[in-house]
């Protein structure tokens, strides 16, 4: 009986529309009437049920029957399918699956249904292999999303921010989005992964579930032109970006346009705002794509955007005004306490809005375990409110007590030489201690349980810039965890991949493997790759446990910890993720460097903490508001050019200009670190006026507030890659300087106005038209497919010498360098490296221009790539230098030798010509002049000693002095302009 009560039940539930029920009934029918029809139906059901007959194979025999019954396929299909469903519930039941997923899930049918009655008019589906792992219970729903029970099939490996590294054949769970359901909102998304993760987490046996989904939604390419509160971009969001793919056409133009899809692009509907973005965006003659993403939950949160995982919206912009504060130690004066309420007269003196509180005061909270004193804090944040200054509170975890580590030694850090630290300094305790951890935990959950609603606190400022790493046993026992999860448990994969069967490596046992140092292993470049990684892991698990009763207490609440100018310690583009916004520590060393090269590393510096959370704002948490006091020599930096610093902040995206410090120490080993309020103790001195004029400039600034800036450009310069070329062993064992080569080639770039992200190497590149990747040793798994899809989509990509040589575990490429389908990409084998000894520099020419070979350089051969010079000296003079490629729709340059000199500029100034990307820049820019565009305003700053001129066609409001500029404008020397179109 086909037409039986449960198919009608069926469609009674999902509500299907009365034309589909009453065709499928008709179609039941005569399944029932034509004895022969019903039969051949009912044999292919009992064959496919039983196992002989897989179900794509029922589907093509079903073809047969449609055509010789005359029955549309896609009714017949449906139909077959329809009569599999009270079968299918019994097998829910039998696998103890609940029936309510089996009700939930089948809701698929009614989506496959409304699609083919809206796209082709008949009541069916389309899609009816689709199917097949419904059927076989391998893909159910849960909330919004399906998920497929299925296996990570791309054939380069990825590693997911949390660690989890994944190879061809590793269990994932596919997720698809069933068309036409709820918005894609935090809610439903979360839901959704939550009840998915309580069915179906117990496939990922360390709790940690897998979900990978390749769909339209996630094609970066798209954040071009989505409307910005747009929930597809929330949920691009919740993903990392595995790789992407630009289509010619855009299939899947149905979804959002159903049956109007048949249409020319000029006459589909406009009537909601995502079909009109996506015409405006075709119609411009742009493409769309698709892309595949994967993130890893933990049944309760992504891991690795952690914030948004708790369900808290965390906006790019947590102030109304420029953050105008710094560090301010009240506890340092508690014997002296009068002093708090000048303190309080001089910051409202000096446009201060902000203090940084507490970061250091562990002891002066808890003098004695378990005891704890909070009533200088109360009475200190109190006064800051009363003041009108929001509080940035710290926790206490980057120095601790004496009685802690008398108490508990095993806080304290063990160097690389084994032995254990003393009491002293700071920074000075072993991340993986649990007791360091659970005295952290306690401190920072008194702190937020005492200050959760103090109405000054505004946001958590997490210990202080975290750094160093320690080598006891109870850190050497995590790592070897570490790798056992690296590696799958796999010893031998481990030997393979750092190929221990060099020097008779091969270890038999984990516990074979220690840290490396100097007195131990230090060769074995994998190993120390390894141990970076870990330490970023451990710092990342300190921070989350140091979190997790502010997560718990104060989820509003945005947490930041402060990170060092290019420190390589630990891996910041990893880190990243785990907090709600990028805050550093700004100290260029003005006057003793040369200005101007210090003005662009400063500049490169600030991008890269920007790009760290993909443009978001970030602070500046700390700058001198005059000198540091631990540089060898600390020379006062001029006058103005505090202002000069804290104004290029903001050009390139801080929302902040925080001091270290606010007062200076009577004592201390930083005494004499520059400071607004000097010993002298009162508001008359040069410093304490420079800060206070630019108080009231910042004031100026609040529409720049949370903007980010779009860039077209990026330079990749890559965390692990800053390891990788520092710790082979070959070519040119002096001159690496990695990060100097990127701000070499982040420069011409820079100068010309520019807004360029500094990014690690699997990033997104497809939001940018040209990208610079130096020196790219080591790729990282996935790179060379990312290289070769931005360039065959039409980016434009320049390499330079030793780019694609190792994997990520530092193992050399076979089959000619660069690695595999690259040597295609850029049309170039790179047959040999040569180094040069210094004074022993080689020539060669690029466009016609004669440069010093200088460093390292690679012997290339062309395999059709356009040769744009040749080196001129020694064995290889006449083999190409610097080569041009056209690879699908795009460029890629290869610049085969290292130059110190203009080559980079000169490089660059070609590759622009033949790919003009717009600055937005409505004027020439003088030499040494920085500009910068941010929100409304152009940023004009002057580094060096000479006063400059630019010319503007149009009235400017210059912002700081309020007055109308146009024609001539000079730029004082060490001087700046803010300029507002009138
Ligand atoms: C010596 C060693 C070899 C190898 C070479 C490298 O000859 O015996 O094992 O290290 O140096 O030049
Ligand atoms: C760092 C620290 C501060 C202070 C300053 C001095 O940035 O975070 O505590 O020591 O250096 O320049």
């Amino acid at each position: 009986m086909h037409n039986n009560t449960f198919i009608q039940k069926f469609m009674q539930y999902y509500n299907y529309p009365k034309d589909a029920v009453r065709v499928l009934t008709e179609a039941e029918q005569r399944l029932d009437a034509e004895a022969s029809f019903g039969a051949a139906v009912d044999t292919l059901s009992e064959r496919y049920k039983n196992g002989e007959l897989d179900f794509h194979a029922a589907l093509e025999l079903l073809d047969g029957i449609s055509e010789k019954y005359g029955m549309d396929e896609r009714t017949l299909k449906f139909v077959f399918i329809l009569n599999l469903t009270e079968w299918v519930r019994e097998k829910y039941s039998q696998g103890d699956i609940p029936d309510a997923v089996f009700w939930e899930t089948f809701d698929d049918l009614r989506s496959k249904l409304l699609e083919c009655m809206e796209c082709e008019y008949t009541v069916g589906t389309f899609v009816p292999g689709w199917y097949a792992d419904f059927l076989a219970l391998k893909i159910f729903k849960y909330g919004r999303f399906e998920y497929q029970i299925g296996e990570y099939d791309l054939d380069f490996d990825f590693d997911t921010a949390c660690g989890i590294h994944l190879t061809k054949g590793d269990r994932v769970l596919n997720l698809h989005i069933p068309s036409g359901g709820a918005p894609l909102t935090d809610e439903v998304r979360m839901d959704s992964y939550r009840k998915a993760y309580d069915a179906l987490g117990h496939l990922f046996p360390d709790g940690r579930m897998i979900v990978k989904c390749g769909s339209w939604l996630l094609y970066p390419n798209h954040r071009k032109f989505l409307p910005k509160r747009s929930n597809i971009l929330r949920f691009m969001d919740d993903f990392e970006f595995v790789c992407a793919e630009e289509k010619d056409s855009f299939y899947y133009d149905w979804r959002i346009f159903g049956h109007y899809s048949d249409l020319p692009l000029a006459e589909m509907p406009r009537d909601n705002s995502l079909r009109s973005a996506y015409l405006d965006w075709l119609l411009a003659g742009n493409k769309c794509g698709d892309a595949i993403g994967i993130f890893v939950f933990d049944g309760e949160k992504i891991l690795r955007t952690l914030i948004k995982n708790e369900g808290v919206e965390m906006a790019d912009k947590y102030f109304e005004h420029i953050v105008h504060g710094g560090d301010y130690n009240p506890d340092q004066w508690l014997s002296a306490k009068d002093i708090w309420n000048e303190d309080m007269r001089l910051m409202r003196l000096a446009h201060i809005n902000n203090a940084t509180v507490g970061i250091f005061s562990w002891t002066a909270i808890e003098p004695e375990e378990g005891v704890y004193r909070f009533e200088w804090l109360d009475e200190i944040l109190d006064k800051l409110a009363a003041n009108g200054i929001d509080v940035i509170l710290a926790t206490p975890s980057g120095a601790r007590p004496a009685w802690l580590a008398e108490k508990y030694p095993e806080v304290l850090r063990v160097e690389e030489n084994g032995i254990r630290n003393e009491y002293g300094v700071r920074h000075n305790h072993c991340l993986t201690s649990p007791v360091y951890r659970e005295k952290v935990r306690n401190i920072n959950r008194k702190l937020a349980e005492r200050y959760k609603d103090h109405p000054a606190v505004k946001m958590w400022h997490i210990s202080n810039e975290y750094s160093g790493e320690c080598h006891c046993e109870l850190c050497q026992a995590a790592f070897r965890d570490w790798l056992k999860n690296y590696y799958k448990n796999d010893l031998d994969l481990l030997n393979e991949r750092w190929w221990n069967g060099f020097w008779s490596h091969t270890v038999t046992d984990w516990s074979q493997i220690h840290s490396p140092k100097e007195r131990g292993e230090s060769h074995v470049s994998a190993l120390k790759l390894c141990w970076k990684r870990f330490v970023t892991d451990s710092h990342i698990s300190f921070f989350e446990n140091e979190i997790a009763p502010l997560r718990e207490l104060t989820p509003d609440k945005p947490v930041t910890t402060n990170f060092m100018r290019m420190y390589s310690g630990m891996d910041y583009q990893r880190f990243a993720q785990h907090v709600d916004l990028i805050s550093w520590d700004n100290y260029p060393y003005w006057e003793a460097e040369d200005n101007a090269y210090t003005a662009i590393e400063t500049a490169f510096n600030h991008d890269v903490f920007r790009s760290l959370k993909d443009g978001k704002p970030f602070f500046m948490m700390e700058s001198t508001p005059s000198v540091a006091n631990w540089r060898p020599v600390n020379k006062i930096p001029a006058p103005g050019q505090l202002a000069l610093t804290s104004v290029q902040a903001i050009a390139h995206g801080a929302d902040s200009v925080q001091y270290f410090q606010w007062r200076k120490g009577r004592g201390g080993h930083e005494k004499f670190h520059g400071a607004v309020v000097d010993h002298c103790g009162h508001e008359n001195t040069r410093v304490f006026q420079e800060v206070s004029a630019l108080g009231q400039t910042l004031e100026k600034l609040d529409s720049v507030v949370g903007t980010r800036s779009e860039a077209r450009i990026a330079v990749i310069c890559d965390w692990e890659n800053i390891w990788a070329t520092r710790y082979f062993c070959g070519y040119n064992n002096l001159k690496r300087d990695y990060i100097g080569e990127c701000i070499r080639w982040y420069a011409p770039f820079h100068k010309r106005g520019y807004n360029v992200d500094v990014i690690a190497m699997d990033a997104d590149y497809a939001k940018y038209d040209l990208i610079a990747a130096p020196f790219l040793y080591m790729l990282k798994n996935g790179t060379e497919q990312r290289i070769t899809d931005f360039v065959r989509n039409g980016g434009t990509f320049v390499a330079t010498c030793l780019t694609g040589i190792t994997d990520s575990d530092d193992r050399c490429f076979l089959g000619g360098f660069p690695a595999n389908g690259l040597k295609d990409v850029f049309g170039i084998w790179n047959e040999e490296t040569d180094s040069l000894p210094e004074g022993k520099n080689g020539k060669a020419t690029f466009n016609g221009s004669v440069y010093d070979v200088e460093q390292m350089c690679d012997i290339l051969h062309s395999r059709g790539a356009e040769v744009l010079g040749t080196y001129t000296s020694d064995f290889y003079a006449g083999m190409p230098s610097v080569t041009k490629n056209t690879f699908g729709k795009g460029t890629a340059y290869y610049v085969a030798f290292r130059n110190t000199g203009t080559l980079a500029e000169d490089v660059c100034a070609a590759v622009l010509q033949s790919t003009p990307i717009p600055n937005h820049i409505p004027f020439a820019i003088p030499e040494g002049i920085s500009v910068r565009r941010r929100g409304d305003c152009i940023f004009v700053m002057n580094f060096t000693d000479t006063e400059a001129n630019i010319r503007l066609d149009t009235p400017y409001l210059n912002i700081p002095d309020d007055t109308v500029r146009t024609g001539l404008v000079p730029v004082p020397a060490r001087g700046f302009l803010i300029l507002r179109a009138e």
